[in-house]
Order: structure tokens, then sequence, then C-alpha cells
């Protein structure tokens, strides 16, 4: 990393460790405001159907490299959609192979494509120690979706009641605590081995549940697990820039067409992927922290993954005037709205 007086900052080209890409035109409109800037990413497997077997994963990674803008050298990293009937076999093959880098964990239910995840972690009991076998990361959407618990408390109940039996019962298996959101789930991480590591998305750093009321009930604020009271968020800023190597960015880039959410009951999901980088340029600045900013988007991750760190870097440069970011992104199925941050930006990605 290097800092100059011209406000510039030159980093290993990021990753991003939680990724959703979708598919057909959407894949084909979303795809290069990813790869402009990093070099690969963890791609969700929330498709309908789902990216279960290795064979799926395989025929939706080629789909993805078809979609990719002529000359772009990304690299997506599968992942494989656990479900109660998933085979070992198949996903040990597909780990052996290179080919699949984690499995995700969705509860049933908790969130956008859920519907096949996981009723009863006792029903998978199997698979994960096989994975804590051949080190295979899980990557964990950790929200309970009982509807007796309130929907600000379901991350904190799930550590309590799924993921801590869960380590104690597989203490080998590596997991990711993916988009953390609350003060319990940071706490939780930094209590935990090092078996036990988290994302944070962009947009969690940059807004509260404030922010979906704020003069009218605002639909592109709207993501799960949902944004939760302003301590939270503070406690999510402190721990992305605190240079501590068990946190690392995961977008959690969901995109959604605008009718989908601007709807009685639209979809959960927030599409960064565009501004991500001067967000979080912005965020870290706040926060006196730009030394770490590397760590938490280009480091923590690969290491946590044992890949490599890319050896290209990216070069931020903080402007004088505001950078313009679109609002919206067009697709041949109709526009996706970009994340709003409410603030003006003045880093932007200047050479990558
Ligand atoms: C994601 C999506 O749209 O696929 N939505 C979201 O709000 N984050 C699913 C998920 O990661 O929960
Ligand atoms: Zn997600």
């Amino acid at each position: 990393m290097a800092t100059s007086m011209a406000q510039t900052l030159t980093i290993k080209q990021p990753d991003d460790w939680h990724l959703h890409l979708r598919d057909g035109v959407v894949l084909k409109a979303v795809l290069p405001d990813t790869c402009r800037h990093f070099a690969r990413a963890i791609i969700m497997p929330n498709l309908v159907p789902p990216v279960v077997r290795a064979t799926d994963a395989a025929a939706y990674r080629d789909r993805i490299l078809a979609a990719l803008p002529e000359g772009a050298a990304f690299e997506p990293l599968m992942t494989l959609y656990l479900t109660e009937t998933s085979d070992a076999d198949d996903i040990a093959a597909a780990a052996e192979s290179g080919l699949v880098k984690a499995v995700k964990l969705y509860p049933a239910g908790a969130t956008t494509n859920s519907d096949s995840g996981v009723k009863s972690i006792d029903k998978v009991t199997a698979v994960l120690e096989r994975m804590a076998e051949i080190g295979l990361p899980l990557c964990v959407h950790g929200e309970v979706t009982h509807a007796d618990v309130d929907i600000f408390d379901r991350e904190a109940v799930f550590i309590e009641q799924v993921l801590e039996p869960l380590r104690t019962r597989v203490p080998q298996l590596r997991v990711i605590m993916e988009h953390v959101t609350t003060s319990n789930g940071i706490d939780y991480v930094k209590s935990a081995d090092a078996n036990l590591a988290a994302t944070l998305t962009t947009h969690h750093l940059m807004i509260n549940r404030n922010h979906l009321f704020k003069g009218g009930i605002r639909p592109h604020y709207f993501c799960l697990p949902i944004a939760k009271r302003r301590s939270h968020q503070l406690a999510l800023r402190a721990a992305a820039t605190s240079g501590d190597k068990r946190f690392f960015l995961g977008t959690d880039s969901a995109p959604h067409l605008d009718g989908a959410k601007e709807s009685a009951c639209g979809c959960a999901g927030v599409y960064n992927a565009p501004n991500t980088l001067s967000c979080l340029a912005h965020v870290f600045e706040e926060e006196n922290a730009l030394q770490h900013l590397e760590g938490f988007t280009s480091l923590n991750g690969p290491a946590f993954y044992g890949l490599p760190v890319n050896t290209k870097t990216i070069t931020l440069e903080k402007r004088p005037e505001p950078v313009a970011c679109s609002e919206k992104l067009e697709t041949a199925d109709g526009p996706v709205t970009v994340f709003d941050p409410e603030c003006e930006l003045f880093w932007h990605v200047a050479a990558a």
C-alpha cells in the first residue's frame, strides 16, 4: 500500500467475497460493474433453481465466463447451495477439482430464493463433517426464520441457537459468517478461534434502519439481513476499519429489477457493485483508517480462503469535486437502482 500527498491510494486488487450475479440478461448487465474493479468474487448460488451439484456450478461458471466483457480478467469462485439432500461425494469432488471454493448455507426461507435451503441442520451434519475434513469453507446466511423471532433479532438468535452449537459439534469446520449486521455478530467472531471469519457489506457500513423509513418506505435500502440500529452500524464500521484480519469485504451486491423492488412485496437486495470502492474509501477515511482498506478489500479474504493475493494493483484517487455515479443500471429487462449512500463521494478508482 502506498499513499501520497496527491490523495491517492494504491492497493492490491480487491476481491468480493459475497456477490450475486444472477443469470441471463441481468448477469450480462451487472458483470462489468464487478469485473471493472474486482479480480475475483465468491458467486452466490441462489439461482432458481439453485446451484446444488458440481455440474450446475460448472455450467453457471461457463455462463459467467461467456458473459464477461471482452478482455476482462475475472475469476468467478463458485459455491454450491446446501440442501438437506446434498451429496457429500459430489461436493468433495467439486472442491477437489478446484471448481468450488465454498458451500452456502441458507436457512430455508431466510432470504431471496432460499426455499430449497436447510430446515434442520442435523440433516446436513454428515456433509459438514466431510467439508471440515477436506477444509472446504461454509458460507453462512446467519438468520433464524421462525415467525416468532423479531426480524431485528434473527442474527443474534441464530448465533445462539444454530451457529455456536454447530461449531461446537464440528469444530474443524471453517465458517464465514456472512454480511454480519449486529454487534452480537462482531463480538461472536472476535471471541472465536481462527476457523471463523466474517464478511461485511458496503451498505451496512453506510446505512442503518432509519434509512429504510426516512420520509417514507425506501425499498432500495431493503436487504437481508435487514439493516439494524445505528449502534450496530457503528460496531460494523469499527470492525471493518480495525485491521482485524477476521473481517473482509463481501459486498452482497444483489441486483433486482426496479419493478421487483418497488412493489407491495418488494425483493430484498441492494445493488452496490458500481460504487462499492468509492463508498469504502469514504468510510475508511471517515474512520481515519485508510491504511486498513487494503486488508479489508484485498488481503484478509484470500488469507482465510487460502488463496494467493492478487498481483495487480488499483489506484484510488480523491477528487476535489464529488464523483458522479449513475443512479440506475439499464438492463434489457429494465432498470436496476444503484445503492445511494446519501452523501457525496470523492474517491474513485483511477486506474485498475
Ligand atoms: C440476496 C438476493 O437478492 O439474492 N438478498 C439480500 O437482501 N441480500 C440474498 C441474500 O444474500 O440474502
Ligand atoms: Zn447475499
